[in-house]
């Protein structure tokens, strides 16, 4: 039925073969190589992952693939070529830029996530939305990590390529990202449908707190528990692997995870000053307000008894203020 799509996906299968090819057994490749063997890939996690190589060229894909029967127009409807404004001529979109294949849920290349070597900019360079790629029922690594992401009733979710396949090194094969930072309903839908639980592991810096705040919310409305991985601030995941080791990163990372509500405790003080009263007043005031979403009463006590104890309050004016909350959410 959707015969149309043939040459969209027939193209970037091509071209994920070719770039791994490039990066894998060509001279061309060799700076990659170079820059990936730096950054801790594994030969086996450059095969796994299907990485590869877009050369320094303007004109390295699209001769390629047109002298393959390939419409230069559906190339750039999927964003692989460009077309000059001058001459109407084809060029490379992706150059000197380590590639990512993107595969959908039925695992055929989608997309690209294209990584500038160096401090190349943009950093990243990926694939505009096309007929075949809709970012919000996207998540890189999906594919491969959903029978393990049943198998453990758990997916990781990271924020970057880089560090799904760092983890995946480090025995994680159950981790998937959003590709950015914001979370659809979607995408939670497509989790909730093979896993009951998801460990939340962005960055160790004020984005990926935010966005682990943010996705967290659409996670549970879909109906999963989550928790949140413990990254020392200044750190990502690949980061930390680099420099601690997965052994590490296995114990103090993922083993050592926080639940959602330790998760709060930590967050919501970041901008405050516990000393002050206004600030204590701010921050039990935060924590009652998330509580008051839970729908499980148990666990709201829970909550309210945990801040009973923190700030030697009584239980029962923090039950009061809760109630006064949940009417005025409703
Ligand atoms: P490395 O520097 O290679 O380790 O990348 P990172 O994954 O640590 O990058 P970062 O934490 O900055 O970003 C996380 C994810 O956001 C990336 O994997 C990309 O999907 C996306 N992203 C980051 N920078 C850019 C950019 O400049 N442009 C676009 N379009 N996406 C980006
Ligand atoms: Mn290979
Ligand atoms: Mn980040
Ligand atoms: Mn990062
Ligand atoms: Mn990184």
């Amino acid at each position: 039925k959707d015969e149309h799509l043939t040459p969209f996906y027939d193209a970037h299968e091509l071209a994920a073969k070719y770039y791994h090819y490039v990066l894998v057994e060509t001279d061309e490749g060799k700076p990659a190589r170079e820059y990936l063997r730096k950054r801790g890939f594994t030969q086996t996690a450059i095969d796994q992952f299907q990485v590869g190589f877009a050369p320094d060229s303007w004109d390295f894909l699209a001769p390629f693939l047109e002298k393959r029967g390939f419409l230069m127009e559906d190339l750039e409807t999927c964003g692989l070529v460009g077309r000059r404004e001058s001459d109407g001529k084809a060029y490379d979109r992706f150059r000197n830029r380590v590639m990512f294949p993107i595969h959908h849920t039925q695992g055929k290349v989608i997309a690209f996530g294209g990584r500038g070597l160096g401090d190349a900019q943009p950093k990243y360079l990926n694939s505009h939305e096309s007929v075949i790629f809709n970012k919000s029922v996207t998540l890189y690594g999906f594919h491969q990590a959903r029978p393990k992401m049943k198998k453990r009733n758990e997916a990781v979710l990271f924020e970057g390529y880089v560090d799904v396949i760092a983890a995946w090194r480090a025995g994680i094969d159950n981790g998937i990202a959003s590709l950015g930072t914001a979370m659809t309903e979607q995408q939670a839908k497509m989790i909730r449908r093979n896993v009951d639980r998801v460990l939340l592991c962005y960055d160790g810096d004020g984005a990926g707190q935010q966005a682990t705040y943010k996705n967290a919310r659409i996670l549970m409305d879909a109906g999963l528990t989550v928790t949140v991985a413990n990254l020392p601030s200044g750190y990502d995941p690949d980061d930390y692997i680099q420099e601690f080791g997965k052994e590490r990163f296995a114990t103090d990372v993922v083993g050592n995870r926080k639940s959602w509500m330790q998760f709060l405790f930590d967050y919501f003080v970041i901008d405050k000053d516990l000393s002050l009263e206004t600030d204590r007043v701010a921050y039990i005031e935060s924590i009652l307000t998330e509580t008051a979403i839970i729908e499980n009463p148990v666990e709201r006590d829970m909550y309210v008894q945990k801040l009973a104890e923190r700030f030697n309050l009584s239980q029962q004016v923090l039950r009061e203020e809760l109630s006064r909350i949940r009417s005025s959410q409703r």
